[in-house]
């Protein structure tokens, strides 16, 4: 591996410090569509329910780069067996696995029916990006190994375990990024200790038994995370409005009654059909002035969702067990007297995660390569981790889905709005 002249770093509110020596990773991080991720905030509308939650896609991609070149030191320092044949390709992936994030990043995704995955192999394969450009200079055939480590297709299990799987770079990195931006507290831990405690042993990232309570305080903090900002009600308020505003441009614009479209790329992005230049177009302040204009536009829910968004007047939530069909029909109801469109201003939110996926589906059949290994090194014996520890047992079991229902405030305080709360004869349907 060829090194610069000079060692580049970047100043990073998590690592301290980021350090580049590959010309590689340097001319991939000056690359346009690297730059566009600086425009994309990596927690969407969350900003609204943490101010300072505003950071970019950006600075989270150097992280998970960071996070990477971090572990590969750290099993030279023990002397672990690695295939460095692999370094560059598992520190590139790193940098680009979000590379395809569209405008507020996940917000969208379910709207618009896309994946960012997908788009960042997109990018990655296309022969007229930088990204790939700089990829295929390294020797013909990289930039598709990429590709592969992003899709999780990568013949080594390993490289494609440290990008993605239960431990991560990308989640170690986000967790505690997202919890320093946001000032909670709870999803901070020991990311350098955990660093340590891992080890590769054959295909597997696996972590030294001594490391238990390292793996469970990271486990407990991305338990915390979701629910104090992944799930927090106003940011979610947030990104049902994002997604209603979107509904009704759509609605406009198949009904023959566009508003005016400020940017060339946004209605092929609202119909999926937009090309890769086009997405590569867009980032949150193409949506920001398309709301500015719009808010003044002569569609008078467009106008006012807009303006909602801009000025932060988010709907308000309540929680909203599955199953009240019934009450949903009464409250839309309620709604349309209050003299708004019940099918933009009466939404039922549903989120929902599993916080250690070791057991996925109704068979809780185990699945071997998402769970998480502790390595006895006396007895050469690997054990799943929830069978050695009570409180990820308690989480993994955990997957009960966020459900709430969004009105506007004004609504809420409405007299048979809270006549038809108090009445729950018509609870379950
Ligand atoms: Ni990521």
């Amino acid at each position: 591996m060829g090194m610069t002249e000079d060692e580049k770093v970047f100043k990073d509110p998590v690592h301290g410090y980021i350090y580049v020596h590959d010309p590689v990773v340097w001319d991939l991080i000056n690359t346009r569509e690297m730059q566009r991720l600086r425009r994309i905030r990596q927690l969407g509308t969350t900003y609204f329910a943490y101010p300072g939650g505003d950071h970019s896609r950006f600075s989270h991609s150097l992280g998970v780069y960071e996070v990477i070149r971090q572990m590969i030191q750290a099993f030279d320092r023990n002397n672990y067996e690695w295939p460095h044949a692999f370094d560059r390709l598992a520190m590139v992936s790193g940098l680009l696995h979000d590379v395809g994030h569209a405008p507020f990043s996940h917000a969208l995704e379910k709207t618009m029916g896309t994946r960012h995955e997908n788009w960042s192999v997109a990018i990655i394969r296309d022969a007229k990006t930088e990204v790939h450009q700089v990829l295929e200079s390294v020797e013909p055939g990289f930039a598709e190994q990429v590709a592969e480590v992003i899709q999780k297709t990568f013949s080594n299990r390993l490289i494609v375990s440290m990008v993605s799987g239960q431990l991560d770079a990308d989640r170690l990195d986000y967790l505690m990024r997202d919890s320093i931006a946001t000032g909670v507290d709870y999803g901070t831990f020991d990311l350098a200790r955990i660093i340590r405690v891992m080890r590769p042993l054959n295909d597997r990232l696996v972590v030294r038994q001594s490391g238990l309570h390292t793996v469970e305080a990271y486990l407990l903090a991305r338990y915390f995370m979701y629910w104090q900002v992944y799930f927090h009600p106003v940011s979610r308020a947030g990104e049902v409005l994002l997604r209603i505003i979107l509904e009704r441009v759509k609605e406009l614009v198949d009904s023959g009654r566009a508003p005016f479209m400020t940017h060339p790329a946004l209605e092929p992005f609202l119909r999926g059909t937009v090309t890769l230049d086009q997405y590569l177009s867009l980032d949150d302040s193409a949506l920001y002035n398309a709301f500015s204009v719009w808010r003044e536009g002569s569609d008078a829910i467009l106008r006012d969702l807009c303006g909602r968004f801009l000025d932060r007047r988010l709907f308000k939530e309540m929680p909203w067990p599955a199953g009240q069909n019934g009450r949903l029909e009464r409250v839309r109801t309620v709604v349309e007297a209050a003299g708004y469109d019940p099918n933009y201003y009466c939404i039922v939110d549903e989120t929902g995660t599993v916080y250690y996926d070791y057991y996925l589906g109704s068979q809780r059949e185990p699945n071997q390569e998402n769970a998480i290994w502790l390595y006895d090194q006396a007895n050469a014996r690997l054990t799943e981790m929830s069978s050695l520890s009570l409180p990820i047992q308690a989480i993994a079991e955990e997957h009960r889905p966020v459900r709430r229902l969004y009105v506007p405030a004004e609504v809420l305080g409405n007299e048979r709005f809270g006549k038809l709360m108090d009445d729950r004869t018509d609870g379950g349907a």
